[in-house]
């Protein structure tokens, strides 16, 4: 679905009609940087090697390919995203950029679940962008063809969000400082484990972009991704759970665990092993 804006009656653009959706998605959900860091310390402790190449699947802007050349002269980055719009995006505003180092980023304008002809060291889907498959069967053939792209030693990482929380319609708004960022989550069936969530973007000057983005996912739960990921071949399947502070918040810190806590949200990384 179009974004729709809603503007007070004003002569001027208002804020919502200048801005970009994706830069602004850029500043609220992403951190490549954080990312591409994880990546690579987790791969070198757990394989005791450097990673070259990185697959970025439902890449998006492709912000984490980008990063990722940017670490190392020998790193090469393939990104694949279905959306062209999207892709280009990325293009003038990541590789662009990039001058010389973009020739070392390769965008694919295809399914994920195509079979590709390079061999990736890790593979990572961020931002629960596999929760679009909402069919066990369509999400062992995702995580077959990812394998089948991996180096003999290769590691492809997923995020997942969960806890109580997940499941309640709620909105959620984050202040940044020239806007507000909100997570909707806006149906969900109990049944079906299927889920309908926006995000919008507020402006001080009272305009705004609603349904920036809308996602038609199923919320998928931890131990049934482990046994899909294990019936799809990997040797391991090891959940990286962040630590709390002394307050009980998450502190960013994400570590190997088999116990996680009690908390009403959360968001953990699964690291499956080829
Ligand atoms: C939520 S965005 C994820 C962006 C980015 N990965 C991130 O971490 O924020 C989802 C992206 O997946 C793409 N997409 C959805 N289904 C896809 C598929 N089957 N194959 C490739 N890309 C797909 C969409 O075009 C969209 O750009």
């Amino acid at each position: 679905m179009l974004p729709t804006t809603v503007a007070p009656r004003s002569r001027t653009r208002t804020l919502a009609q200048q801005a970009n959706r994706h830069e602004y998605y850029e500043r609220s959900v992403q951190t490549p940087d954080v990312d591409a860091q994880f990546l690579d310390r987790t791969f070198r402790r757990l394989r005791r090697r450097r990673a070259h190449v990185l697959r970025e699947d439902f890449c998006g802007t492709a912000a984490l390919c980008a990063e990722w050349v940017k670490r190392h002269r020998e790193h090469r980055a393939y990104g694949i995203d279905l959306c062209e719009k999207t892709l280009n995006y990325g293009i003038q505003q990541h590789l662009v950029p990039l001058g010389e180092r973009a020739a070392r980023v390769h965008l694919l304008r295809c399914d994920v679940r195509q079979p590709v002809d390079f061999r990736a060291d890790i593979a990572c889907a961020f931002n629960f962008s596999y929760f679009a498959f909402k069919q066990r069967h369509v999400l062992l053939d995702y995580f077959r063809a990812v394998r089948d792209s991996l180096a003999d030693d290769g590691v492809f990482f997923l995020d997942i969000f969960g806890g109580p929380e997940s499941m309640d319609l709620r909105e959620e708004r984050t202040e940044h400082d020239e806007f507000t960022y909100v997570w909707d989550q806006d149906q969900f069936n109990p049944i079906t484990h299927e889920m309908r969530c926006y995000i919008h973007f507020e402006f001080p000057d009272g305009s705004a972009l609603r349904r920036a983005f809308r996602y038609e996912w199923r919320l998928w739960q931890i131990p049934e991704i482990e046994d899909i990921v294990r019936e799809a071949g990997y040797r391991d399947f090891i959940v990286y759970w962040e630590g709390t502070d002394a307050d009980g918040d998450g502190n960013g810190v994400f570590r190997p665990s088999r116990k996680g806590d009690d908390a009403e949200a959360f968001i953990a990384y699964l690291v499956c092993v080829k």
